[in-house]
């Protein structure tokens, strides 16, 4: 089998790079992106309608032509207090959603649609997209991330649509449920809600790394079986068991 060709959204740190530089170390071709232009790294402000479009259009251009699988990983979790101005929370909850569903959305639309248009034998796994979800998508989150919860509650349902309406296609769609992952992120988190207090709450004793979440991510996207299809994966320490 070929090399698979993978974009990975929001690979310049955190998470994604994790994934990013596993998915590499395992042969992989990797496409990796931001929100600005870097080295070896494609600029797409999530923020902006239009961004997935010319992201996915640069990636496939990268690609020459074929990707095999998509991971949704770019994302951003920023407070939105009750207290502040009804424009500003309306913008806030528009900001986050459009990052951290709407464009993992339209990228799988056109992933899904670059596969759908794809050659292959009946039984041949033509793609594979793996969704960075979170625990917030089943647990909720703090009052001062509405959005983000909503968000990451809409890509678990939006994975679980895609896995059911496109197995049949060859097309497959994982997603994994962090709990706090130690990257700026959770850091910024942690501080702001008591910081070592809220390890208590993890019944593993510590928040994950994001090697442990590449290491999911990686087996999502070259190896599960297809019957995995449409599966959440948890990875929180044991602090929420479903
Ligand atoms: N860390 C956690 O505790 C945790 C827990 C559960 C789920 N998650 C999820 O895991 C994913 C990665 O989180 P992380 O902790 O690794 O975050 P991070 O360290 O803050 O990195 C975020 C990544 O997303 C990119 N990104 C953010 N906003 C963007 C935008 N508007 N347009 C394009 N790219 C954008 C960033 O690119 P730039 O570098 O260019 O800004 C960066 O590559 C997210 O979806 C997050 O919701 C994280």
């Amino acid at each position: 089998m070929h090399a698979p060709t993978i974009l990975v959204t929001g690979s310049t740190r955190g998470i994604g790079l994790a994934i990013a530089d596993a998915l590499s170390s395992a042969g992989a071709t990797v496409i990796r992106h931001g929100s600005r232009n870097g080295a070896g790294v494609i600029g797409a402000d999530l923020a902006a309608p239009g961004a997935p479009d010319a992201l996915w259009q640069q990636a496939l251009e990268l690609a020459g032509g074929r990707i095999d699988v998509l991971v949704n990983n770019a994302g951003q979790f920023e407070a939105s207090p009750l207290e502040v101005s009804d424009i500003v929370w309306l913008d806030n909850w528009e900001d986050t959603l459009r990052i951290n569903l709407t464009a993992a959305a339209q990228l799988s639309r056109f992933a899904v649609r670059h596969w759908l248009a794809s050659d292959g034998a009946d039984d041949a796994v033509r793609g594979r997209i793996v969704h960075i979800a979170s625990r917030a998508g089943y647990r909720g989150d703090s009052p001062d991330h509405w959005h983000y919860a909503a968000a990451k509650g809409g890509m678990i349902a939006l994975h679980k649509t895609i896995a059911r309406g496109y197995a049949a296609s060859g097309i497959l769609s994982f997603a994994i449920a962090p709990g706090f992952t130690d990257t700026a992120m959770a850091g910024d988190y942690l501080a702001s809600r008591g910081g070592a207090a809220l390890l208590a709450d993890i019944p593993l004793g510590r928040v994950a790394t994001p090697q442990e979440i590449a290491a999911i991510a990686r087996f999502c996207a070259l190896d599960a079986p297809p019957s995995m299809t449409g599966t959440v994966i948890d990875a929180n320490g044991a602090s929420y068991v479903r």
